[in-house]
């Protein structure tokens, strides 16, 4: 029988790439049934402006507790699909979810928060701190019987929000990577000559949404997929058309820094350990494939470009600064 994806409950729909995620389905929602949120009571009251506006989009909002099993197994009723897009202080509360929605005569397919780093890129993956929740979530998903998944990895973000590769970040942290538009200032990691594959946080909804336009391409599978791959080199060059031509302050965090980093991050419990980690890994080419997967979901073109990437994200930092 064919994968049916037609009626869509999201978690974490007014978070970072919830966002994103929600909006791509909903430009696409006349191949959908019903679309649905299911949130909690206090992003009703907190972000009651977002709701609202996806109310006046026919996205219907359940309000309930992540954790109350009765609050889902209601919930999931009416839905084939559950795409979680769950932050990770709360994706081991997907375990809950993925066995009752197993459980559930509803639910055929679940979309894990994934959204990023391939957690299963290389047997030393295994072993990576900020994969051991979502590794996890895989693993029980390796065991269940009726419930169908897909898994959406797209590496890091090319967007310049807070904290992703093509962001500012403050100088005294700038080790870590930066793309400073109003400093004119980029240090690059590695020898800035690495590839790294890179996805537009708009491009991860539209990749969701196709996901869900072809189930059966996207049937227990990891889709690898991404709006482009580039050095961060070929990065601070595209930055430096944009912002007038002349060349930019650059430096470099060699691998062997960017190690030492991580490795101080960790022992001294710095919030900053899970990113120098996820850095190092895409650094180390974690993030590269021969083949990438957007053409089984028919998504080979309409991505963003380097070009862009940059251009959005010079508009972002100008308009944070
Ligand atoms: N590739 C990258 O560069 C990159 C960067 C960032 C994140 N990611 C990945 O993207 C996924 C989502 O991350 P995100 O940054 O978008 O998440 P986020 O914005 O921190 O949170 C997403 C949503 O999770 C729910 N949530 C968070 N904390 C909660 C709590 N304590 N109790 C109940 N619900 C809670 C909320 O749902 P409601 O909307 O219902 O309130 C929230 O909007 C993760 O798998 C993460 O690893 C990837």
């Amino acid at each position: 029988m064919a994968a049916s994806t037609k009626n869509i409950l999201i978690f974490g729909a007014t978070g970072l790439i919830g966002q994103h995620i929600t909006t791509a389905i909903l430009d696409k929602k006349e191949h959908f049934g019903r679309i649905a949120i299911f949130t909690s009571e206090n992003t009703l009251s907190t972000k009651s402006e977002e709701i609202d506006h996806l109310k006046s989009q026919g996205v219907e909002i359940i309000a309930g507790d992540l954790t109350s099993a009765d609050a889902v197994k209601e919930a999931y009723t009416g839905f084939d699909t559950a795409v979680s897009c769950l932050g990770r202080p709360v994706i081991h509360h997907q375990l809950k979810l993925i066995e009752l929605a197993e459980q559930h005569p509803d639910i055929k397919r679940f979309f894990p928060s994934e959204y990023g780093t391939d957690i299963d890129y290389s047997p030393a993956s295994a072993e990576e701190k900020p994969h051991q929740q979502k590794l996890k979530v895989r693993a029980l998903l390796k065991t269940v019987k009726a419930l169908q998944y897909t898994y959406v990895v797209t590496g890091p973000y090319g967007d310049a929000d807070r904290g992703l590769y093509l962001s500012a970040r403050p100088s005294e942290d700038e080790a870590v990577g930066t793309f400073d538009v109003k400093r004119k200032r980029a240090v690059l990691l590695g020898d800035g000559e690495g590839r790294v594959s890179l996805t537009t946080m708009r491009d991860v909804g539209k990749l969701v949404a196709a996901a869900l336009l072809h189930p059966d391409a996207a049937k227990n599978k990891a889709l690898r997929v991404n709006s482009f791959t580039c050095t961060p080199k070929e990065i601070v060059h595209e930055f430096e058309k944009q912002t007038g031509g002349g060349k930019w302050d650059v430096g470099l965090t060699p691998l062997d820094k960017l190690n030492e980093l991580e490795q101080q991050a960790w022992v001294t419990n710095d919030p900053k350990a899970g990113t120098l980690t996820l850095r190092r890994i895409w650094t180390e080419g974690g993030t590269l494939y021969d083949q990438r997967d957007n053409g089984l979901i028919a998504m080979e073109d309409g991505v963003d470009s380097l070009q862009d990437a940059v251009a959005q994200a010079i508009e972002v930092q100008i308009k944070n600064s």
